[in-house]
């Protein structure tokens, strides 16, 4: 993007993520219920950022259309400067296996795999039963098992390793593809508060270490404590700070704080009296 700085014209890079007006309403039945009422946010290259908020505010939904796992939702999204509405369906697949590593909150490990199995599976599913036979994507998989120092477990099943370092393996995973982005739902939601702190230490080293951008959903406040930026979803809206009493300023015309988050957030629209 070309920007003014002082006198001159130069050139910076767009910020890793863009999110501009972005809504979105779930239908069930008749009824439309829009939770997420207008995003806007800008995320750069190298942050270690958290998203907190109430059950049922939106947080994962807003994950899931970073990520490209959903986007049927108004506004726009894009992430490092591509327009994340303009992609097919196969485009989209795409952009999340080569961009996009997920941490969730359950690991999603394959039991009767081993580890260096667990984490080879991205290069399985772009090419199929064969690519553990590739030496360069073995040595990927031994190198981010490295990273989240299980490479001596390479053999053993998840089964035999504890919660947290299943969650290591799931990370390890995710990150298998070299991606620009990684994103965590509630990654330490499964964990007592000793292997969350090692899982969160370890996405901190990472982004540190690598300067991979990294966007936690959590209702864990370590999580929120230890990165360097903490926004909140509420009333279908995205403030930045932990609450909006730490500075964020409501939207115009919803600043005198009557309506409860619930009660604003989850207003079901009757979709035929609505036009729909
Ligand atoms: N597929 C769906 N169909 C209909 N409603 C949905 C669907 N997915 C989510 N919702 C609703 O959208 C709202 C936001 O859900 P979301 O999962 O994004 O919340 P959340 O902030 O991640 O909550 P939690 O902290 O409990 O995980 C909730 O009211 C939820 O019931
Ligand atoms: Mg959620």
């Amino acid at each position: 993007m070309l920007c003014r700085m002082g006198g001159s014209l130069v050139w910076s890079a767009p910020p890793m993520i863009r999110v501009r007006g972005m809504r979105k309403s779930y239908r069930t039945g008749k009824l439309s219920t829009e939770v997420l009422r207008g995003i806007d946010l800008e995320i750069e290259t190298g942050e270690f950022v958290s998203i907190i908020g109430p059950s049922g505010s939106g947080k994962s939904t807003l994950l899931h259309a970073v990520g490209g796992l959903d986007n049927d939702y108004g506004g726009s999204i894009e992430v490092d400067g591509k327009d994340l509405r303009t992609l097919s369906d196969r485009q989209l697949s795409a952009y999340r296996n080569g961009n996009v590593g997920f941490v969730f909150q359950s690991f999603y490990l394959l039991p009767h795999l081993t580890l260096i199995e667990n984490v080879s599976l991205p290069a399985v599913f772009d090419r199929g039963d064969q690519a553990l036979a590739d030496g360069p994507l073995l040595d990927r998989a031994h190198e981010v098992l490295r990273l989240v120092d299980l490479e001596d477990r390479a053999q053993s099943k998840p089964t035999m390793l504890s919660g947290g370092q299943r969650q290591r393996v799931a990370i390890a995973r995710a990150l298998f593809n070299r991606p620009k982005l990684l994103l965590g739902d509630e990654p330490t939601g499964n964990l007592d508060s000793k292997l969350g702190a090692q899982v969160i230490e370890l996405f901190r080293k990472l982004n540190h270490d690598s300067g991979i951008t990294v966007l936690i959903v959590t209702h864990d406040p370590r999580v929120s404590q230890i990165t360097d930026r903490t926004l909140r979803v509420e009333d279908g809206r995205l403030f930045e700070g932990a609450s909006p009493a730490s500075g964020a300023t409501a939207p115009e015309g919803e600043a005198d704080g009557t309506s409860s988050p619930a009660e604003i957030a989850a207003k079901p629209v009757e979709l035929e009296e609505a036009g729909a």
